[in-house]
């Protein structure tokens, strides 16, 4: 099967085993699989093929959104195929505010808990009541309340500890009634305070828009990299030789970064190797010009690492996932 309309990068890449799941039957039916020699694909905006050949895939078909009322909240029931922009528009559309700042992500809902995705100042775990799962190794289906899910920063447990293990099926998303729009972002901030959701929901599209390439039109994961978190010694060595250096405070005294600077910094902006790229305006997006494979972006990948290193002693580590034949890879272990 080819899996090259599955991921936004558009690498040609084919699997030999590809499993639709859509109900506890066929969960239950699937065969055994080795540990790790399989990979859960939502809709591939933030998956790496660094090979020709993927492992086994698993891809979960459970759609549907169902919405319940309370005096205060809006409780929305959503299953892991549903698109994450069709239920940002449609939470918008009938009126349950909330989500407006996480509107164009690309993926799936069911990759949403999964890196805890974010953006303009609000991130999944805001709205996150409970997570349904399939557990791989027990056959069993199992709910973690969001404090379980154990969120931070493009993270949670189903990258730790359930990793290769819980197949995300339905989300449970709370909503207070009481709403306020969060416009601290730098771009939201020129609308009024008392300004609705759909408008918020259309600036932060524009923005998207004007920032980061489409996924159609040109190749892409998002942000390839994650923005490095460190401490406040590290940040202010860079900061008194970098005095503009942009910089966001976090819990206990560590500061994080942006890569997309960083890379800027280190001259790689626009950069092009083969037919893959460092993109013209958001330096924190690699793009994939024509007939890249998977592993021109690693070698890619690997420069601008090492690039940002040289210059500011700093780690850069991808937030796209990436997957061989035998199932996901550290990038750690990859060859440059
Ligand atoms: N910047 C540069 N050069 C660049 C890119 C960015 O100097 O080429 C600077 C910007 O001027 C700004 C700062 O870096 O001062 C941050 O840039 P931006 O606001 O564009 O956001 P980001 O940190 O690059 C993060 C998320 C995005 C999310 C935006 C908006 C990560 C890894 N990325 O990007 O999420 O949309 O904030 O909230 O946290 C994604 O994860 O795929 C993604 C697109």
């Amino acid at each position: 099967y080819s899996l090259q309309n599955s991921n936004s990068f558009n690498i040609a890449v084919s699997c030999s085993q590809l499993y639709l799941v859509e109900t506890l039957e066929e969960l239950l039916a699937l065969p055994e699989l080795c540990y790790g020699d399989f990979y859960i694909l939502g809709d591939g905006s933030n998956t790496l093929f660094v090979e020709p050949a993927a492992p086994v895939i698993i891809k979960p078909a459970f759609k549907g959104i169902t919405v319940n009322e309370t005096k205060s909240h809006y409780k929305v029931t959503v299953g892991a195929a549903e698109n994450w922009h069709d239920l940002v528009s449609f939470c918008i559309e009938h009126g349950i505010n909330g989500l407006e700042n996480l509107a164009l992500i690309p993926g799936s809902v069911g990759a949403a808990p999964v890196q805890n995705i974010g953006a303009y100042g609000v991130e999944f775990a805001d709205f996150c009541l409970e997570v349904s799962y399939f557990d791989l190794i027990t056959k069993q289906l199992k709910a973690l309340s969001a404090q379980e899910c154990k969120f931070s920063y493009r993270d949670s447990i189903f990258k730790n500890c359930l990793h290769n293990r819980a197949l995300i099926t339905e989300l449970v998303l709370l909503f207070p009634k009481a709403w306020q729009a969060n416009l601290n972002y730098s771009g939201l901030d020129v609308l009024p305070v008392n300004v609705d959701a759909k408008v918020v929901m259309n600036k932060v599209i524009e923005l998207r828009q004007s920032k980061l390439p489409d996924p159609k039109k040109l190749p892409n994961a998002g942000s390839f990299f994650k923005n490095p978190i460190v401490s406040q010694e590290k940040f202010l060595q860079i900061q008194t030789k970098y005095p503009q250096i942009p910089h966001y405070p976090q819990s206990k005294g560590n500061v994080k970064l942006a890569a997309g600077w960083l890379i800027e910094q280190s001259g790689l902006k626009g950069f092009r190797f083969k037919g893959v790229g460092v993109d013209q305006r958001q330096a924190l997006v690699l793009v994939n010009y024509e007939n890249g494979t998977g592993q021109d972006l690693i070698t890619l990948a690997k420069f601008v690492q090492q690039q940002v290193f040289e210059m500011f002693s700093v780690k850069i580590i991808p937030e796209v996932r990436m997957v061989s034949a035998q199932g996901e890879v550290h990038f750690e272990k990859l060859n440059g």
